[in-house]
């Protein structure tokens, strides 16, 4: 073997290197991504007389948010770089087939992280069985959807992108590879970007950096968390009073149950107009049950319940104190934890106000959007 051999490998690897991933353009439907226009990374240009693109040296990932006042505290499962680009992913309507379809679609950030619509169509136009829920304090869950089905947000994430988006993410390597932001948050992960034999696999480090994203986003901090930890002006009378009746007369913490407001276990309400089984697709003995969701930020987030059937919060509190006979189900398959709870309409508005009083208030200013690269 002579001294040169080597040398001609690492000529002829760096050659291939060059060649092999830029090569690969994105779909004609996917607009080919530049990083010119994201104000959040800087091109470095490249050295003269060489030929490869600009590679972008990224700004130092913001803290991952802080578990707010009110909530319980936990190690949640992100780091500042995955949720750095989780956050980019959530907006980025490319992960779909159409390409016109994001997470925040459906899972509106100014709407709660949920849809103002009763059911959303996927990307392949079709109506969903279920009313896209509010993504809210997923960091003490260990199931999810409104069954929960799934206890990993991973798994969930990779069959919902197929589901919801129409397209598996290991689909999206190319035109994520093909800008240099995206390699360059990808390479911060971990992933080999420089792999030579073929495309690096990048679903696990999007699954996580989309997990990561939503994951951190909370729903906490309310007035009456306010009021409980002594500023006796946070919450009105009325959602004082609101706040007796939630946890004394109407029932409504033997499953919403503080501090999370909810207990984190599934219930039948009588919701019977549209053929679901619910829960009992995991658990037989549960037909027709649904995980109970949170109520904190439930203000923002209209219409209610997994069919999407409650237009208004009084509606969803009013269908709770009938007893779950709105669409004539059988008291026999309600949850017997959901008893008929007569209110006078001024006890009916003070436990709206106390529900109210879990939200924020005034509404949050609308969610900063990033610039897509
Ligand atoms: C077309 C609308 C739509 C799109 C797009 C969409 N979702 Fe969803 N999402 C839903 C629906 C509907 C459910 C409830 C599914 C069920 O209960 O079976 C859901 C459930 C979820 C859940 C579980 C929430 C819980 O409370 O258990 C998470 C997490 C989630 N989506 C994240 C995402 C992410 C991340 C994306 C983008 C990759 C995304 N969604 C895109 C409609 C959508
Ligand atoms: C037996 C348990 C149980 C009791 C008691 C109960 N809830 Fe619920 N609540 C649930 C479940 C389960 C759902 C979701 C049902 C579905 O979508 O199928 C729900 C949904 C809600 C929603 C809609 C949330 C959303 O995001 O769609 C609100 C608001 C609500 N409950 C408030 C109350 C109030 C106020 C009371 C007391 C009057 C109360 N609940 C009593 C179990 C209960």
């Amino acid at each position: 073997m002579t001294a040169r051999t080597p040398a001609l490998l690492v000529a002829v690897l760096a050659v291939a290197a060059c060649s092999s991933k830029r090569s690969t353009t994105p779909g004609s439907d996917h607009p080919g991504p530049t990083g010119d226009d994201d104000a959040q990374a800087i091109a470095v240009p490249p050295p003269p007389g060489d030929a490869a693109p600009a590679r972008v040296v990224l700004p130092a990932p913001p803290p991952v948010p802080a578990v707010p006042h009110g909530l319980p505290a936990a190690t949640v499962d992100a780091t500042p770089a995955q949720v750095a680009l989780g956050e980019l992913l959530f907006f980025e309507p490319r992960l779909s087939k159409s390409g016109a379809l994001a997470c925040a679609s459906c899972h509106d950030p100014d709407h709660g992280y949920g849809s103002p619509r009763v059911r959303d169509r996927t990307d392949a136009g079709e109506l969903d069985l279920r009313h896209t829920p509010a993504l809210a304090n997923l960091y003490l869950r260990k199931a999810f959807a409104w069954d929960g089905r799934y206890d990993d947000l991973g798994p969930m994430i990779e069959a919902h992108a197929r589901g919801q988006l129409g397209q598996a993410l290991e689909l999206d390597a190319p035109w994520l590879l093909a800008s240099p932001t995206y390699e360059a948050h990808l390479e911060r992960l971990g992933v080999p970007v420089d792999d030579q034999d073929g495309e690096p696999a990048i679903a696990p480090a999007v699954t996580a950096a989309l997990a990561a994203y939503v994951v951190t986003r909370y729903a906490g901090g309310a007035p009456w968390d306010r009021f409980e930890a002594g500023d006796r002006t946070a919450a009105s009378p009325a959602a004082v009073r609101g706040y007796a009746l939630f946890s004394g007369r109407a029932q409504c913490s033997v499953c919403h149950l503080p501090p999370l407001y909810t207990d984190l276990r599934y219930h039948a309400l009588g919701l019977i107009a549209q053929p679901d089984e619910g829960r009992g697709r995991v658990e037989p003995g549960l037909r027709g049950a649904f995980l109970t969701p949170t109520v904190r930020g439930a203000a923002l987030h209209p219409p209610y319940f997994h069919d999407g059937s409650a237009p208004t919060l009084a509606a969803a509190v009013g269908w709770h104190l009938d007893g779950g006979t709105g669409q004539h189900a059988d008291r026999s398959i309600v949850d017997p934890a959901l008893r008929p709870v007569r209110l006078s309409p001024a006890e009916r508005a003070d436990l709206l106000a106390f529900v109210r009083a879990l939200s924020p208030d005034p509404a949050p200013p609308p969610v900063h959007r990033p610039e897509l690269p």
